[in-house]
């Protein structure tokens, strides 16, 4: 039994979730493969593998956009089990249906999905939720209310923090789909339950519109010209003829600001926020001991 993770994780908290639940499958016997889709070449085929997990982060409650390429231009798996899990800052919106629309097309519905919260990476709402006060109220009310946990996450992003309880929910979740698939006679694995209404706001969120609100610069004073910009973009669109020049962005932005986030000069910024203070240097300390100790 083989199983096929692709993932796609721009500042490391999905590859996190992606790793521990490898672990725990290696655990119960099964062969694990991780491809990350941005560094490493995809599979020529997907016939050697029995199941596969579909990882990848939430941005505008819908999975990256380069994720949603390559399964869009997967060949067909007729029947093949998918499974899909997701970290995300509040709520996963129309995630998990998009795919199960993406995996209909190719002969096959998800099995089961699961996603986790974690620190927020998002610039644009860093740089607001810095300026709150006030986190030691967020983390009272989200230990005393813990399902109010993703609207608590917006003032005090600390209230996203994993704990120990998430990394036991994620074993529950990734433990049913391994006795699923060793037993035909299983029960079935927990799917996430999506509200129409927020479904309907990632499906209505088109990749042409996320490109357009993009409004990405380089500060070349601050910019060291280190390219690391460029090799991690997934979308391979900024471009540097070599290490003596700035970078610049050419059109096909996908939104998810792996740049901004990885710029070890906090050299790239938009029109709502820039600097050091609204970056996410991924995985948390707290993800990696959580999930991962
Ligand atoms: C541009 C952008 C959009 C995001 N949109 C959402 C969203 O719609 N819902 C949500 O809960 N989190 C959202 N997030 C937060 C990320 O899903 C979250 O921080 C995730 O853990 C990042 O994982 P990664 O490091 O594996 O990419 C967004 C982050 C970014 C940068
Ligand atoms: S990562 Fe930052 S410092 Fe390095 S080339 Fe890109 S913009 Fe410049
Ligand atoms: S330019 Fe930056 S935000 Fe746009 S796709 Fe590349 S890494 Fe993501």
């Amino acid at each position: 039994m083989k199983v096929l993770f692709l993932l796609q994780s721009t500042t490391g908290n999905t590859a996190v979730i992606t790793e521990a639940a490898s672990r725990i499958l290696k655990l119960s016997g099964i062969e694990t493969q991780i491809v990350n889709i941005v560094k490493h070449a995809l599979p020529e085929s997907y016939e050697e593998f029995d199941a596969l997990f579909i990882c990848s982060s939430v941005m505008y409650f819908r999975p990256l956009i380069q994720m949603e390429k390559v399964l869009a231009n997967m060949p067909a798996i007729e029947g093949k089990p998918v499974f899909a899990l997701a970290t995300c800052a509040g709520g996963p919106g129309g995630f998990f249906d998009i795919i199960d629309d993406i995996l209909r097309n190719k002969g096959t519905e998800l099995t089961g999905s699961f996603y986790t919260l974690a620190p927020s990476n998002w610039p644009l709402h860093l740089h607001i939720a810095t300026k709150i006060p006030g986190q030691s109220i967020g983390d009272f009310l989200s230990l005393k209310f813990p399902s109010f946990r993703p609207l608590l996450g917006f003032p005090w992003p600390g209230s996203c923090t994993p704990s120990i309880k998430d990394a036991d929910k994620l074993e529950e979740w990734v433990s049913a789909a391994g006795t699923f698939l060793k037993s035909s006679t299983s029960d079935g694995v927990p799917k996430v339950k999506t509200s129409l209404l927020m479904s309907a706001l990632g499906k209505m969120t088109t990749h042409s519109q996320i490109e357009k609100g993009m409004d990405l610069f380089i500060d070349h004073v601050k910019c060291t010209k280190c390219g690391l910009c460029v090799k991690n973009c997934p979308a391979k669109i900024i471009a540097q003829n070599d290490l003596k020049e700035v970078p610049h962005f050419k059109s096909g932005c996908h939104g998810c600001y792996t740049c901004y986030n990885i710029c070890p000069a906090a050299a790239i910024g938009q029109k709502y926020a820039r600097g050091p203070g609204s970056q996410y240097h991924g995985p948390s300390p707290e993800m990696k001991s959580v999930f991962l100790s």
